[in-house]
């Protein structure tokens, strides 16, 4: 069985049990990627959540996660498997001793293989899936994209020395995006499609309080409704969740209970991290980013 939910509202509320809180329209794509067994592309402004609901649904499905993380000039071979050589070298010398010779075909087997993300995703044994997250998939080149779709839709690898190697559990594939640059259309047709909302403040709020479980009720409230009046200010990176979240637990860390003027100043650099933006915020005064 791939997956134990019933229904959205059960997965969503098991997210939720997790600590990740996922509204509907988020719910409903992560419901669908595993019903129809088909990868998920997150894209969404930094620090959304992306990864986080990757990571959160291993968590509720209790398998393991497998990670990827994408980088300009990863290879296809990089992302799939190595070979252990030092190994192989133990058993060239092992042999050696003996007086034997090893060929290639003793070399190059499955006890010298080394799996990295992409062959242990498509080897996890299950019962459930693993889950896949081909984090940043924007940073790999057009090769990756391409080596990268063509293993999401075959659910197989051809390793040379081995043979073909054909997944029996497939995984959950969810890849997240920053658009730095577009993916290409046969990518994102291949994928359920999901942009991440920033949330209102309410739900920043609920999220602060799961993150930062010690601060204050009133801080929390107080942080999210902050970091929206941030968000109108037109800065060059305007804080999201994941700087909510800094900020809150700093503001707590200072023994703070609520968000004044005063305390705003002394965090307001774990909340905007570019010196434009911080003097834009200050020239707009602290008075108008603190609720009142
Ligand atoms: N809906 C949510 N529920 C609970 N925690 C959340 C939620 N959204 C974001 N977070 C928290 O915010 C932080 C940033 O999330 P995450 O790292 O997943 O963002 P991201 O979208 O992957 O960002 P980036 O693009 O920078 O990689 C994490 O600590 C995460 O736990
Ligand atoms: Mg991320």
């Amino acid at each position: 069985m791939r997956h134990q939910f019933r229904d959205v509202a059960d997965l969503t509320a098991a997210l939720d049990g997790v600590g990740y809180l996922a509204d509907e329209e988020l719910g409903t794509a992560l419901y669908l990627a595993l019903v129809l067994q088909q990868p998920i592309l997150l894209e969404g402004e930094p620090g959304v959540g992306k990864t986080e609901a990757a990571k959160s649904l291993a968590a509720v499905l209790d398998t393991p996660l497998i990670r990827l993380q994408c980088y300009e000039g990863l290879s296809a071979s990089e992302a799939l498997y190595e070979w252990n050589y030092p190994r192989q070298l133990l058993g060239i010398r092992l042999a050696e001793s003996r007086g034997e010779r090893l060929s290639d075909a003793d070399l190059f087997t499955e006890d010298y293989l080394l799996d990295r993300p992409l062959l242990a995703a498509l080897r996890h044994p299950g019962p459930r899936p693993a889950v896949l997250l081909v984090d940043e998939v924007d940073r790999a080149d057009d090769e990756f994209e391409a080596f990268l779709m063509e293993l999401l839709a075959e659910h197989a690898v051809t390793i040379p020395e081995l043979g073909t190697r054909k997944a029996e559990v497939p995984p959950v594939a969810v890849l997240t995006s920053n658009r730095t640059r577009d993916l290409h259309e046969a990518l994102k047709r291949r994928c359920l499609y999901h942009w991440i909302q920033h949330p209102g403040p309410e739900r920043v709020a609920q999220i602060v309080r799961r993150r930062v479980p010690q601060a204050a009720d009133d801080l929390c409230r107080h942080v999210a409704e902050g970091v929206d009046r941030l968000r109108e200010l037109s800065l060059r990176k305007p804080p999201g969740v994941a700087e909510a979240i800094s900020w809150a637990a700093a503001l707590h860390a200072l023994g703070e209970t609520e968000l004044d003027a005063d305390a705003a100043r002394r965090t307001i650099s774990t909340v905007v991290k570019y010196d434009e933006d911080r003097a834009a915020v200050l020239e707009a005064g602290l008075d108008s980013v603190v609720p009142r």
